[in-house]
């Protein structure tokens, strides 16, 4: 098994919530862009856990690796011959802690957020004084990162075409199936806790979006 079952429902919800969110977020659909911003939240919080007591490929220790690992991938990749890897491989790792620094940060934001006209975030309601101070400063940010969203997953797409391309490794097919294409990899390790770990996906989703209910609806 390559991707567990949370892992995978979190990685398509969070697809179509991010690009939701940022339709929303673009357009001024601010009722939406709470409840897409928010789901974000509550998934990151998961996948935040996960890393931590989830199946192996999705355990942060897997993630990172030292640069003279991801060189040696990167030029294995050139020649065709990149070593094979059940979860991430060395870049994409790195690409990975990139759309969770900048989506994270949006979602962390996002609640300390104002359009200056109807709409405060929910954290208008838990901490006034806090937002009146950091309220500024969070939607500064918000604008800034959200620069960064299109060009992050625009590479991470690119990176799927040259591995199904270029390497031949179908990793769409392994991120709806969560199974491996390649089983050179000795007996395979099965995932525990699945089904704890929908659950907490569930419970963190249904938090988050909890927040939405302190902030008026128009
Ligand atoms: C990862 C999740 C999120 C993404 C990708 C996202 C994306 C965006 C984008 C693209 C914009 C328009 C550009 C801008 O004005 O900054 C925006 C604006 C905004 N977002 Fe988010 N957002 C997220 C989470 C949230 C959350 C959780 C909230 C509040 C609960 C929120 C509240 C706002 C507000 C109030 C604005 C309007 C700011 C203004 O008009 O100046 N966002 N967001
Ligand atoms: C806004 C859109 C998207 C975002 C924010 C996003 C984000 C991510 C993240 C964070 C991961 C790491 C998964 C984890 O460790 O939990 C990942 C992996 C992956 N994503 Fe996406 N994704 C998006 C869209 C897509 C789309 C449209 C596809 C398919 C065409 C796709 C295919 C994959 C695949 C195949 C992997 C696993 C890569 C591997 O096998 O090493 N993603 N994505």
């Amino acid at each position: 098994m390559s991707w567990d079952l949370p892992t995978r429902l979190f990685h398509w919800s969070f697809a179509v919530v991010i690009i939701g969110a940022y339709i929303s977020g673009e357009n001024g659909f601010t009722n939406g862009h709470e409840l897409f911003g928010l789901s974000a939240l509550g998934l990151l919080v998961f996948r935040f856990i996960w890393g931590f007591v989830g199946h192996q490929t999705a355990r942060f220790s897997s993630l990172l690796h030292s640069p003279k690992i991801i060189w040696a991938y990167v030029t294995a990749v050139m020649m065709r011959r990149p070593p094979h890897y059940i979860g991430h491989n060395p870049l994409g790792g790195l690409a990975v802690v990139a759309l969770f620094a900048v989506t994270g940060g949006m979602a962390l934001t996002g609640p300390w957020n104002s359009d200056d006209i109807l709409y405060d975030g929910p954290m208008a309601v838990i901490a006034p004084e806090l937002f009146t101070q950091f309220s500024p400063i969070a939607g500064k940010w918000h604008d800034r990162l959200h620069l960064l969203v299109i060009p992050l997953v625009g590479l991470h797409l690119l990176a799927i075409l040259v591995h199904k391309i270029w390497l031949k490794e179908p990793l769409v097919a392994r991120m709806i199936s969560g199974t491996d294409f390649a089983n050179n990899m000795g007996a395979p390790i099965s995932p525990t806790r699945s089904r704890y770990g929908v659950g907490l996906l569930v419970i963190c989703v249904a938090g988050a979006l909890s927040l939405a209910l302190l902030t008026p609806n128009y």
